[in-house]
């Protein structure tokens, strides 16, 4: 399934369009299968139903570990970069990955877990993170991981959504030179969570923390009530295999549901494909498994292909900027994969911090999670890549569990800021507002996808309306991305962000409505508006109006304050305006919409080109704003 030239990739290409059901189901054979599928595939993207070798049975699981035990159990699976570079390295085999996972999978049965049920994990970035998800998947329980940066009120809303009954923490986590009390975070949520009967604890930084009676176990000591025997629970390609919460542009996260069979087939043929990789190579990537990312192209689609993937504790600032240099060098990285967030803050502390870093282990580097800038792409081709090494600019969204538009390294001719060419399968369309395609090249539109993939979400947790309102309803037919994108006179797609109302934060998604909902919860606080305006390192930045019930120029600083607390409580840091901009209207229509394309205007600093203003409600909010604007860019 390897592709190996230009030439192969087109005759893929032609093949999975023409005759999508042969060209996938050639592909699934290469896993190993309990029983065989019925249908390759069943679909309509007006229900939406989307069905991929149904009737198939199969463990992800023993294709991620089971089967590469005849050949490579003593290879490594992975290897762990703790976030203290002192502290000692810990790689896992496939044989010692297999037993941890069989052992833990018995933990969580011994402790009540049967296929079916919604285990939520929180923890940091350990080798246990990777445990937990494969033991989930090795006993057919739905997995549904929470990004450590999450607060308890997060935590506990995504645990009620799924009716999760256990959930596997640790202890504490170490980032750089803070501790994070994990479990504490959790205890908050679990106020709120009746369905939850068990928390499982990993020890990693022993920090002193409750263990309620009944409920709270400790994952040592469960690991030695149990043997690394564990037979994986037969599934059927369409039975769930994971949640994973996302932002959307409006109301809380969704659950957005991957089935087992599609997902595997996708990330592993991807993974292969877009990085090359080849047997005993090292693949990094930083991203976090709380995120797609992590779930795709750290666990599941390099395990699929018994790959060696490398997990990293810490942050690429601590000790210092050198430290992504230091793991590659240390650990003879072969493909490292990161987001352009990471690349530009590191570009702001110059290249000091990659002299004497030997990279030359180097062959692939990846870009993912937001558009990159020219400079960042540059910077990564001369100083890391040394211009030997093919940059793949793979995009792709958590509803897409994989890549699907990427060059694929040292094939695609590529062209910085561009993902370039759809890979084998996938079907781009650009639509305008009427969902009219535009054809052609040197055009721009909506990027939506006419043909389903085998990775494509198949519902949203609980709610399957939700679902087909959000992607399948927009555009008749078809799956809207909610990107705007364009295809140059090459044919080459460049994703230009998003269309509706979610920002991208240093590569995390959050909602506009999510920011302004938990601003709303503070006292005092009447209205506000959010949008994004461009920020050097993050991509884009946060930017708050707040309407407030008194008049508090006295006293701004402090509310400034109170709002930012009050966002990190209801959401998490990561949610946390860059910049609150008290204002005594917003720019509304006659019908009382806000205006954001003023807001958005003004927060990036142009305040002359807003457009026509006549049709709003009362136009001298605008002149009050932009007064405002300009008064804070003095003080
Ligand atoms: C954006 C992350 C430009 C895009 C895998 C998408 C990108 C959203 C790229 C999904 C890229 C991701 N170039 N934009 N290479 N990759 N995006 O769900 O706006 O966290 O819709 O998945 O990130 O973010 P998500």
């Amino acid at each position: 399934m390897k592709i190996q030239t230009f030439d192969q990739y087109q005759e893929a290409y032609r093949q999975s369009v023409e005759d999508p059901e042969n060209f996938w189901a050639e592909i699934a054979q290469e896993f190993q299968w309990r029983k065989p599928w019925k249908r390759v595939l069943q679909w309509n993207f007006d229900e939406p139903s989307i069905k991929w070798f149904e009737g198939g049975k199969l463990n992800i699981t023993e294709n991620c570990l089971d089967r590469h035990l005849k050949d490579r159990a003593d290879q490594p699976a992975i290897i762990w970069e703790p976030n203290d570079p002192s502290e000692p390295t810990v790689t896992l085999t496939y044989q010692m990955l297999y037993d941890q996972v069989c052992r833990f999978a018995n933990v969580l049965k011994r402790n009540g877990a049967k296929k079916g049920d919604r285990i939520c994990i929180y923890m940091p970035m350990v080798p246990e993170l990777a445990v937990a998800v494969l033991a989930c998947a090795r006993i057919g329980a739905i997995h549904s991981v929470v990004f450590g940066g999450f607060s308890a009120r997060s935590i506990a809303d995504r645990i009620n959504d799924a009716e999760c009954s256990i959930v596997v923490t640790s202890d504490g986590a170490v980032r750089g030179n803070k501790v994070i009390p994990m479990k504490d975070t959790v205890d908050d949520a679990l106020i709120a969570c009746p369905s939850v009967k068990r928390v499982i604890v990993l020890t990693q930084t022993r920090s002193a923390v409750s263990m309620i009676k009944g409920r709270d176990v400790w994952w040592e000591t469960e690991m030695k009530q149990v043997t690394s025997e564990c037979p994986a629970e037969e599934m059927d390609a369409e039975d769930m295999l994971f949640i994973l919460y996302t932002s959307g542009s409006t109301g809380k996260p969704k659950g957005v549901v991957h089935t087992c069979g599609g997902y595997m087939v996708f990330t592993a043929y991807t993974f292969q494909n877009v990085f090359q990789y080849e047997l005993g190579d090292v693949h990094f990537c930083t991203a976090d498994i709380g995120w797609i990312t992590g779930h795709s192209y750290i666990v599941y689609g390099p395990l699929a292909n018994g790959a060696t993937t490398l997990l990293f504790e810490g942050v690429p600032t601590w000790p210092d900027a050198g430290r992504f240099w230091d793991i590659v060098d240390k650990h003879k990285v072969n493909i490292l994969y990161t987001a352009p967030t990471a690349i530009r803050s590191l570009m702001s502390f110059g290249t000091e911090p990659v002299e004497g870093k030997d990279l030359s282990s180097l062959k692939v580097l990846g870009s993912v999670g937001e558009p990159i800038n020219e400079e960042a792409w540059h910077w990564y081709d001369d100083n890391i890549g040394k211009n030997r090494c093919p940059i793949v600019d793979t995009w792709w969204q958590t509803e897409t569990g994989g890549i699907l538009i990427s060059p694929i390294a040292g094939i695609t001719k590529t062209k910085p800021t561009y993902a370039t060419l759809p890979l084998p399968g996938v079907q781009p369309i650009l639509v305008d507002e009427n969902g009219v395609e535009i054809e052609g090249n040197g055009v721009s539109g909506n990027l939506c996808m006419k043909f389903p993939w085998p990775g494509i979400l198949r519902t949203t947790y609980g709610d399957h309306e939700r679902c087909r309102q959000t992607y399948f309803s927009t555009y008749k037919g078809l799956y809207f991305t909610g990107d705007g994108c364009l295809r140059d006179e090459d044919g080459y797609y460049r994703i230009t962000g998003r269309v509706d109302d979610v920002l991208n934060v240093s590569g995390h998604r959050i909602g506009t409505a999510e920011v302004e909902n938990a601003i709303n919860m503070h006292t005092g606080v009447v209205e506000s508006a959010v949008v994004g305006y461009p920020h050097d390192i993050k991509g884009q930045g946060i930017y708050a109006y707040v309407i407030t019930e008194s008049d508090t120029a006295h006293e701004e600083d402090l509310i400034r304050r109170d709002i930012l607390a009050t966002v990190s409580r209801i959401i998490g840091p990561i949610a946390k305006p860059d910049k609150i901009q008290f204002v005594r209207g917003l720019p509304k229509t006659r019908s009382g919409k806000i205006m954001r394309r003023i807001l958005r205007k003004i927060a990036e600093g142009d305040t002359k080109n807003l457009g026509d203003t006549s049709t709003l409600l009362d136009p001298n909010v605008v002149e009050d704003i932009k007064q405002g604007v300009l008064i804070e860019a003095k003080a």
